[in-house]
């Protein structure tokens, strides 16, 4: 059974669009849960446009799926989610003016600070996920890191409109499940996946979890949160 990660993030970016307490994104969680949800994702960012340090704490006392914390390396954050202890830590990339996270982590050029990170991490009991674009070295640069997890990015995939930009960008997260199984890695995979999308690439083997938040989210607004997350669980095998 591949898992379903629901992302909460925008239900609190609709939250900081007027700057009060609602909707609160602690309480769009325990619906997700009650949809069917096997675990809930929130990115903590540098500029705390979304989820804020209060979101991270309610979430870990309240839910009870695991918490998989998205976070950049910036030193107050990692602070922060080692005293959280959240279930899973995934590393992304983040840049201040982006909308979403545009792309994976570069692994080999940030080798060095990763490894401590992860030491780090892995001693506070944090489970660790790189968020990766599907590129063989990347792949093992994180294996060699110790990584427990990648988590693939399927933006690109997701992106792409003519269908042979579809079927290159589909091989390429095909040949990367291969490249991190051969590695030991487990395998999560993420970005852009909406109703439409999501079945082909829940077939992919060795697929552990999918982390979707905007699609799912986006649908809540017109049949309700619990409901959305039920018809994206149904899509998965
Ligand atoms: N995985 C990662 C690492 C992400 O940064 C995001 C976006 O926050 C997602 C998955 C979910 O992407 P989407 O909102 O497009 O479903």
């Amino acid at each position: 059974m591949v898992k379903l990660g629901v992302n909460v993030d925008h239900v609190a970016t609709v939250r900081e669009a007027r700057g009060i307490t609602e909707p609160d994104p602690v309480a769009a969680a325990v619906l997700a849960e009650l949809g069917g949800a096997d675990g809930i994702t929130v990115h903590l960012r540098e500029d705390r446009r979304h989820i804020k340090e209060r979101d991270v704490k309610l979430l870990k006392e309240t839910i009870k799926v695991p918490l998989n914390l998205e976070l950049a390396m910036a030193p107050e954050i990692l602070d922060f989610a080692l005293a959280i202890k959240p279930h899973s830590a995934t590393f992304v990339p983040e840049k201040r003016a982006e909308l979403t996270t545009e792309g994976g982590l570069d692994v080999i050029a940030n080798r060095q600070r990763l490894q401590t990170v992860i030491e780090n991490f892995q001693a506070a009991g944090i489970i660790v996920s790189l968020f990766i674009d599907p590129d063989e070295a990347q792949i093992e640069a994180a294996a060699e890191l110790g990584a427990q997890f990648i988590e693939i990015h399927t933006g690109r995939y997701c992106d792409a409109t003519c269908e042979n930009d579809v079927r290159n960008e589909f091989s390429l997260i095909e040949q990367a499940c291969i490249t991190a199984a051969n590695c030991d890695l487990r395998i999560n995979a993420g970005h852009g996946l909406n109703y439409r999308n999501v079945s082909q690439i829940a077939r992919l083997p060795g697929l552990e979890e999918l982390n979707i938040g905007h699609s799912i989210i986006a649908r809540a607004v017109y049949v309700g949160l619990e409901r959305a997350v039920r018809e994206m669980k149904n899509l998965l095998p």
